[in-house]
């Protein structure tokens, strides 16, 4: 008898812990890593992504836990269609991969501006009252400090670059987001990734595309990289990205923004010696031009993030074996 109160209570607890959360781009790289976490953690999560860069087998392990909507943000039909009601709405899809700057400008631009406007609506029709948006170290540019904190001015240095379509459409959402939010008294949280990377993230972002060349390089053999080598980033491990994300979808304060990335800098040369070293092969680097608009540096300033509690757990090296001998 007593050790049923005691469930009963339990439950009711977890009950009242548990939220009910919309995932935008939730069979995405960071979306999938997100969707597992929070069902994980006891919480009811639907997916909305049109999977143009999303999987499904990213999500096999909480397969029969969530709701999985097929479609596009910009389609409101198909937005209009997703059922129940949602505490939380975390809004991620995107698309994301440098080369995709640069080829579809316009349609980056159209899921930034119109599917996001889409996405608010749905918000006010829902009475979703938190809504946390994925923006991207990329609305700094090129930053007038190293380590850049969350007050550096973001910049589109050139309209007519394609590039800062990505970048721009992300100013946009924190812009209007911020905006939207405070007429509709919604609490509305910002997060900045900085160059995150795990396993199944794609093979076009550098980490992956490094590995995949250099385990087929032969000794000696030209190793060819975008710009001199000395830009700088700062990459986090995934399971780290969950751990920033977790303290900031716990303690976030509405209307902030927050850096999610690590201090630990890197050289893109060195970057490439240290995936040689790992594979053991010696690698020439060959050097040749910079993509127009590519960042020289980034690395970002993560005081706020550790003021609620994050730390750095896998350094670049534990990182990059767990990918590369997973
Ligand atoms: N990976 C990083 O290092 C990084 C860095 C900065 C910002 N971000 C941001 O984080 C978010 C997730 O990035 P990611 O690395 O997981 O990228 P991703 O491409 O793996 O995930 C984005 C998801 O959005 C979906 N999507 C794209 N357009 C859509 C549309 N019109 N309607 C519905 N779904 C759509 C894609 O199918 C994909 O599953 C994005 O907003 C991205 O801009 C990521």
């Amino acid at each position: 008898m007593v050790y049923l109160r005691i469930t009963n209570k339990l439950d009711w607890q977890k009950r009242i812990m548990s939220k009910r959360i919309l995932v935008t781009g939730g069979s995405g790289f960071i979306g999938s890593a997100i969707t597992n976490f929070l069902v994980k953690k006891g919480h009811k999560v639907t997916v909305f992504d049109n999977n143009s860069r999303g999987k499904v087998e990213r999500l096999k392990s909480v397969k029969n836990k969530i709701k999985f909507y097929i479609g596009d943000i910009r389609d409101k039909k198909k937005l209009n269609s997703i059922q129940g009601k949602f505490d939380y709405l975390i809004h991620l899809a995107y698309v994301n991969g440098t080369k995709n700057f640069y080829k579809k400008p316009f349609e980056i631009l159209d899921i930034a501006v119109n599917g996001f406007l889409n996405i608010l609506e749905f918000s006010n029709r829902k009475n979703i009252k938190n809504i946390y948006l994925a923006s991207s170290s990329e609305v700094y540019n090129n930053p007038t400090k190293i380590p850049t904190d969350e007050k550096e001015t973001l910049k589109i240095p050139d309209i007519n670059n394609p590039r800062y379509s990505y970048g721009g459409g992300k100013i946009f959402s924190e812009l209007y987001g911020i905006n939207f939010a405070k007429k509709f008294r919604k609490k509305f949280v910002i997060f900045r990734p900085h160059n995150v990377y795990g396993e199944d993230m794609g093979n076009d972002h550098v980490i992956p595309e490094f590995i995949q060349r250099i385990k087929k390089i032969k000794k000696n053999q030209k190793f060819t990289i975008q710009g001199s080598g000395n830009e700088i980033r700062s990459f986090i491990y995934i399971d780290d990205f969950i751990n920033g994300f977790e303290k900031i979808f716990n303690k976030g304060k509405n209307l902030e923004i927050y850096n999610i990335g690590t201090k630990e800098k890197i050289k893109i040369i060195n970057l490439a010696k240290k995936i040689s070293k790992i594979f053991n092969v010696k690698i020439k680097i060959k050097k040749t031009k910079l993509t127009k608009g590519s960042p020289k540096k980034r690395c970002p300033n993560i005081k706020k993030i550790e003021k609620l509690g994050f730390k750095q757990e896998y350094n670049l090296e534990k990182g990059l074996k767990k990918i590369i001998f997973k």
